[in-house]
């Protein structure tokens, strides 16, 4: 897909994103080989052709494995600096940052060997790039709340490097009732909270994840639009969602880009943001799930401008970085489209 100059400078945030879910087949092979961890596949391409799912689970089955491969602290180092190395490049001013700690710690990985890795990237972004950058820790739903409680209180321990919470992982039958007492004690302990809804749950997980665990975003919210209530409620407290519409294709969300709910989404009044989730897996970064709302909806760039000064209400961002980031955009807005950027 090749992306728009407007869009390729554009300043943006990305929201959305799962440090694991960036591993690129490439890096995937060369630290599978020095780790001598077996994978089903022994070349690029045969890991593009596994890159075929028909629902979140099928994905969810082939990113557990695929991580497999990370063991060390370079290697959780090498995916976060190839990470921020990607997104310099398409103006990505501030990224906050998903890892799924259980999905290490479950196979003999310690808590402290991800974050010391993950830590060095966010350095590495920050001062090579100039990105700055949050950490989210999300919780594993399918596993049990007291397991969830043991990561928390191991995240205590590493307060400083980790900005907030989620949920994420197989969403069925995984309501985010199950995690309101870990979400209770992490917002007590001053995290920030977010969670993925209705990705494909039902509009009800959505409306826990706001009432029950008091999130502050919504990852994906999709089927949100199915409950109008809900919708006008979302509108009404400006809780912002972050949509990933090269995920919610490959994954079988909505059954093609033409048909992806972003305009109806924006003329609900919904605060929409656009994200990348697991870009190594899903055919692009945040530029090209831009390039895909424009191609395949016809959205303007005046209303991908407001989407980016979404990003950067939505985002954790201290006073003043949110300010410069605005007027950046603004600056930007008002040399290539002529006109401020509205909230969209
Ligand atoms: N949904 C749930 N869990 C995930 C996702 C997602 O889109 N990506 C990585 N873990
Ligand atoms: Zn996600």
């Amino acid at each position: 897909m090749s992306v728009s100059a407007f869009i390729q400078s554009l300043p943006k945030a990305e929201l959305h994103l799962h440090i694991e879910g960036t591993l690129e087949p490439e890096l995937m092979l060369a630290i599978a080989s020095r780790n001598a961890v077996e994978l089903p596949f022994g070349t690029v391409s045969q890991v593009r052709q596994a890159y075929q799912f028909g629902n979140l689970q099928d994905f969810l089955d082939i990113y557990y494995r695929c991580m497999s491969v990370l063991l060390t602290e370079k290697d959780f180092f090498d995916l976060t600096r190839a990470y921020f190395d990607r997104i310099a490049v398409q103006s990505v001013r501030h990224a906050e940052i998903f890892f799924d700690p259980q999905a290490h710690t479950g196979r003999g990985v310690a808590f402290n060997t991800v974050c010391a890795g993950i830590r060095r990237g966010l350095d590495y972004g920050f001062e090579r790039h100039g990105i700055t950058s949050r950490l989210i820790m999300c919780f594993l739903r399918h596993l049990d709340e007291a397991d969830a409680m043991a990561t928390l209180e191991t995240a205590l321990r590493h307060r400083s490097l980790i900005y907030g919470v989620g949920l994420d992982s197989g969403e069925l039958g995984n309501p985010p009732s199950k995690f309101a007492r870990v979400f209770t004690r992490a917002r007590a302990a001053g995290f920030a909270v977010v969670a993925h809804a209705g990705e494909e749950g039902p509009p009800e997980y959505v409306r826990e994840a706001v009432d029950m665990l008091r999130v502050q975003r919504i990852d994906h919210g999709n089927r949100a639009l199915e409950d109008s209530g809900l919708v006008a409620e979302l509108v009404e407290s400006q809780i912002p969602l972050t949509v990933c519409p090269l995920s919610n294709q490959k994954l079988g969300v909505v059954a093609c880009l033409e048909r992806h709910p972003l305009r109806n989404m924006l003329d609900a009044g919904l605060v929409i943001t656009i994200n990348s989730d697991d870009p190594a897996f899903f055919g692009g970064y945040i530029n090209e799930n831009y390039q895909a709302m424009q191609d395949r909806l016809g959205i303007d760039d005046h209303a991908l401008a407001g989407i980016a000064r979404n990003s950067f209400d939505a985002a954790f961002m201290d006073a003043q970085r949110r300010e410069e980031l605005l007027a950046e955009l603004d600056e930007y807005v008002a040399d290539h489209l002529g006109t401020p950027s509205a909230a969209t």
